[in-house]
């Protein structure tokens, strides 16, 4: 492909609470339906191109850290343009040069058609890139986070998961996180809703701690 790619205003931007638009598609471990992963949270991913050096970084970190996103039941999903061929030959190389096998499959999107669903186009690279994004659905299939980084910047897995322990907290305590929230930590009681609760809260009505479920 040659020049940069346009917007594509016939998708217009996913939301925080949009449904994930559903997918089949090719994959180093066959052929996957996105919305066969329901009931299961969902880590989707895109990253610029196979062979690339942030990319592989990244995939060596995820790889690695995989097993602690399965214990907390989330599947992690990788995408880019490229081939099938491409996406194998890379996954191989890694291992070999390495010693880090990739545990999660990878889709093939040479048409762009789910890049463009999700708005991972790169609209400053001048071939197929998409940008690091990333795409939190939960087990309803709902989107929950949506993070984006450019290609020149690589992602920190363990803020990813960070975010997947904090999203899933919120959902069994009905709490809400501080900044930097790690589990195990206090987490925020939702705000106060009547006058009454604010009197009876005190002058710190508006940050209440509030432990997580036990
Ligand atoms: C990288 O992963 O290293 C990369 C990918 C695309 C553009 C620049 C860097």
């Amino acid at each position: 492909m040659t020049g940069p790619i346009t917007d594509d205003l016939s998708f217009p931007p996913l939301r925080i609470g949009d449904e994930a638009p559903d997918f089949t598609a090719r994959t180093t471990h066959g052929e996957f339906v996105l919305s066969s992963l329901r009931g299961r949270w969902v880590m989707l991913f895109a990253h610029p191109a196979d062979f690339t050096p942030v990319c592989t970084s990244e995939f060596i970190a995820l790889s690695k850290l995989e097993p602690a996103f399965r214990e907390r039941d989330c599947v992690l999903l990788g995408l880019s343009a490229d081939s099938l061929p491409a996406h194998l030959a890379w996954i191989s190389a890694i291992e070999e040069r390495f010693n880090v096998r990739v545990p999660f499959p990878i889709v093939e999107d040479p048409s762009m058609e789910v890049a463009r669903a999700y708005g991972m186009m790169d609209l400053e690279a001048q071939n197929s890139a998409t940008v690091r994004s990333v795409f939190f659905i939960d087990p309803t299939g709902i989107i929950r986070t949506i993070i984006s980084y450019p290609a020149s910047v690589g992602r920190s897995v363990a803020e990813l998961q960070r975010v997947l322990s904090a999203l899933q907290e919120v959902d069994r305590s009905n709490i809400l996180t501080p900044e930097g929230w790690q589990p195990g930590e206090p987490a925020i009681a939702p705000p106060l809703q009547t006058q009454d609760a604010v009197q009876k809260a005190g002058p710190s009505w508006f940050l209440q701690p509030k432990k997580p479920r036990s």
